[in-house]
């Protein structure tokens, strides 16, 4: 395995791990963000396995000394797995999430306590502000939450719009489409009542940048990729009721 470091928007630079095993035969990639800044912050951590790798690719973009903060959307593997070796490696960084992901996890799981944010509260990094967004069980996970930069329209939305495969680490293409059948494949969203509702609220900050866990970040009509896939859910979400 190796890291493909590029920079999708100013001051944000994906930290790319593809692992052909993972939803064969396209395979699948595991992508974390670090947001440069004042006070920069790490989005997704991965998992504690991948922790060498991606230190050492992180350490070629900013020091790790100055790592301020670490985040994620939601606690799972993937998302913040290592976060306890991102705090050992960074001594100045702190966790910080959602209000309802410190109570109910966080404040017992991280090695040093986190700073909880309520929805729609603006964590300023200095030269990027980053908007706290609860969307419970959306994707998936009750402490769901995205950051949305407001300087340059980025969203990070993590698992929302994964889809599988190795394509470019920016595209202008249709995201939706392949993001539907994996999808369709994974069965990985909850399709809750309110699943639409907090799709077509990211949709309505326009986002220019769709920032994805899996799969090529998205560049363009952020909300039109964010209503399709609300159109989706919410068929989905009447099917099953
Ligand atoms: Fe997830
Ligand atoms: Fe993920």
């Amino acid at each position: 395995m190796d890291v493909a470091t590029d920079e999708i928007a100013a001051g944000v630079y994906r930290l790319s791990v593809y692992v052909p095993q993972v939803a064969p035969p396209a395979g699948f990639t595991f992508n974390h963000f670090l947001i440069d800044g004042d006070e920069p912050m790490l989005f997704h951590t991965g998992s504690r396995q991948m922790f060498p790798l991606l230190a050492e690719a992180a350490a070629r973009v900013i020091p790790l000394g100055k790592l301020a903060w670490i985040s994620f959307g939601h606690v799972e593997s993937d998302e913040s797995g290592s976060m306890n070796q991102w705090l050992a490696a960074a001594p100045k960084a702190q966790v910080v999430h959602g209000q309802l992901g410190c109570d109910v996890s966080l404040s017992d799981l991280a090695d040093r306590p986190p700073r909880a944010l309520a929805d729609g509260e603006v964590l300023d990094i200095g030269g990027k502000r980053l908007r706290w967004l609860a969307t419970p069980h959306v994707p998936h996970g009750w402490e769901a939450g995205a950051f949305y930069e407001e300087e340059d329209g980025v969203l990070f939305c993590g698992d929302i719009l994964t889809h599988a495969g190795r394509g470019p680490a920016l595209t202008r293409s249709d995201v939706t489409g392949p993001a539907v059948q994996t999808e369709q494949m994974f069965r990985a969203m909850t399709m809750a009542p309110n699943t639409g509702r907090e799709l077509q609220r990211m949709a309505a900050l326009a986002p220019r940048t769709l920032a994805l866990m899996h799969g090529s970040s998205f560049e363009g009509d952020g909300a039109a990729a964010l209503k399709e896939l609300a159109a989706f859910c919410e068929g989905e979400a009447a099917a099953r009721a």
